[in-house]
């Protein structure tokens, strides 16, 4: 039998964010040889020499295995290039002002490649882009002087989340290559032959996870046009379900049904399915309000209305609104008051906090004047980038240190550890047992067993202002300060 892993393909991966680096361990991984390119030195050194800048499962094993084989890691983009069969594009496309996805960092990366080439190569948009990108990149590389015979534009769009992304990355649910020749597409699907196969799947050392010899993941050949679409269709699709069971949420909570329960027969109708229904204080993170707004802005690019992404982002803003509304009419007034924070991450395992609703919530407690105590397991130190450690903000290190002596404990991702809680000690180092949840963490009805005076998201008898007498009036436990 042909052993593909003895056919490596040459790849430069530009960019060493979360999805440069990620794809670049995992095409190690599956047996091809990889350049990381990123042009700045210091985080290009931290990963020569065993450092890991994100947290993410399996990647430490990743890079610790490939690191000084078959990956390594430069700022030489032009070395790269040339040596690379295949060039990805896995740089930021940052929101800009209008919404609109910044393309100027794929544009220089499209410059550069296009002065460093002389002999064929395929490169691949793997950053989310909107749709005609690939004709941009084409033409700037053209303009460059770079004969048409000499490069192929390609797009294979990445559907990796953050904390899951090796997993996701070497057991997809499907690969999407856009390629416009057939030169293009067999080098891309000869770099993913170790997947399509089975190859990998066979292996002793490979990765745990849902897909396996018999689960082969199917690579989708499209137009590149389709591809970028597909990227951006497929995230807009996921926030509008979110946004959704967030409305239902509201509605449940309302009147007085459980959304649980509520998402779970909605989510049983095999057209629907049950992912992406979890209801809570709205999306964020890296991907969805940035890729929600420049798909919105794709649409009006090309004269159609989706006024549907509007609502998802306007509901998503509200979401948390609401929350922190819950928040208040948990505490009557927020000045000196002591607040444990569960989560700091827009989701639980990740360390990633941007667009993190868990951010917001605590920032805007801090300008009512409470007084902070936050955990996130991974979390810590990128927020105190943004939220420095003060009389008001405190990190500690468990999740009874949070709750130590709080007016409430707020529950704000949803890390598995937050849902394994011991209630009788919780209940016991909290100031008041009034917890407030975010992610639907707990049963209410357990919680109320436990003597908490519980709010969560779409659940019964929400609605209603807590109140002020059972909460406030509660005796102190003995034995405390
Ligand atoms: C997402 C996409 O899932 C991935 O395919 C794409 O490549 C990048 O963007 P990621 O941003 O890592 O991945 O997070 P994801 O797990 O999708 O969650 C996004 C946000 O939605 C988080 O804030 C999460 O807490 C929230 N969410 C998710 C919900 O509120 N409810 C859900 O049911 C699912």
């Amino acid at each position: 039998m042909k052993n593909h892993l003895n056919e490596p393909v040459t790849i430069a991966v530009v960019g060493s964010g979360y999805v440069g680096l990620v794809a670049s361990a995992c095409f190690a991984e599956i047996g091809h040889s990889v350049i990381c390119v990123d042009n700045d030195e210091a985080k290009v050194r931290t990963l020569q020499t065993g450092g890991i800048p994100i947290h993410e499962d399996y990647l430490p094993e990743l890079l610790n295995q490939h690191r000084g084989g078959r990956l390594e890691f430069t700022t030489d983009l032009r070395t790269a290039a040339q040596t690379a069969q295949a060039i990805f594009i896995a740089v930021g496309t940052p929101q800009s002002r209008t919404g609109s996805a910044d393309l100027s960092f794929v544009d220089a990366v499209a410059s550069e490649i296009a002065r460093s080439i002389d002999s064929y190569k395929v490169i691949v948009e793997k950053s989310t882009v909107p749709v005609y990108t690939n004709e941009w990149i084409r033409r700037v590389i053209e303009r460059n002087g770079v004969p048409k015979d000499l490069f192929d534009v390609a797009s294979n769009p990445e559907f990796l989340r953050e904390g899951t992304a090796v997993v996701d990355f070497l057991h997809p649910d499907r690969i999407v290559v856009g390629a416009a020749t057939d030169r293009a597409s067999a080098l891309l699907k000869r770099i993913y032959e170790p997947l399509t196969s089975g190859e990998y799947y066979r292996g002793d050392n490979r990765i745990p996870g849902p897909r396996g010899e018999n689960e082969l993941p199917p690579l989708l050949l499209t137009s590149t046009k389709a591809a970028e679409i597909i990227k951006h269709a497929s995230n807009a699709f996921l926030a509008t379900k979110i946004s959704f069971i967030n409305v239902v949420a509201n509605i449940c909570e309302a009147a007085g049904a459980d959304v649980e329960e509520v998402a779970k027969g909605i989510g049983l109708d095999s057209r629907i399915g049950n992912k992406f229904l979890r209801a809570g204080v709205g999306y964020g993170g890296s991907c969805f309000p940035k890729d929600v707004a420049a798909f919105r802005n794709v649409a009006e690019l090309v004269g159609v209305d989706f006024g549907l992404l509007h609502e998802v982002e306007k509901i998503n803003e509200e979401q948390i609104l609401r929350f922190f509304q819950k928040v208040r009419s948990a505490l009557w007034t927020f000045r000196g008051k002591k607040i444990g924070v569960l989560g700091l991450a827009f989701k639980g395992g990740t360390d990633d906090i941007r667009e993190s609703p868990a951010i917001e919530i605590v920032q805007k407690l801090l300008s009512e004047g409470c007084i902070v105590s936050a955990y996130d397991p991974a979390a810590e130190a990128r927020t105190k980038e943004t939220i420095p450690p003060g009389a008001k903000m405190r990190y500690v290190d468990s999740p009874y240190a949070a709750a130590q002596d709080a007016d409430a404990l707020l529950i704000l991702n949803d890390w598995s550890e937050f849902a394994e809680l011991d209630l009788a000690k919780l209940h016991y180092t909290l100031r008041y047992p009034i917890v407030i949840d975010g992610r639907n963490l707990y049963d209410p009805a357990t919680m109320t067993e436990h003597g908490f005076t519980y709010l969560s998201v779409g659940r019964p008898g929400l609605s209603q202002p807590v109140d002020p007498i059972t909460v406030f009036h509660e005796p102190r436990k003995r034995g405390r300060a």
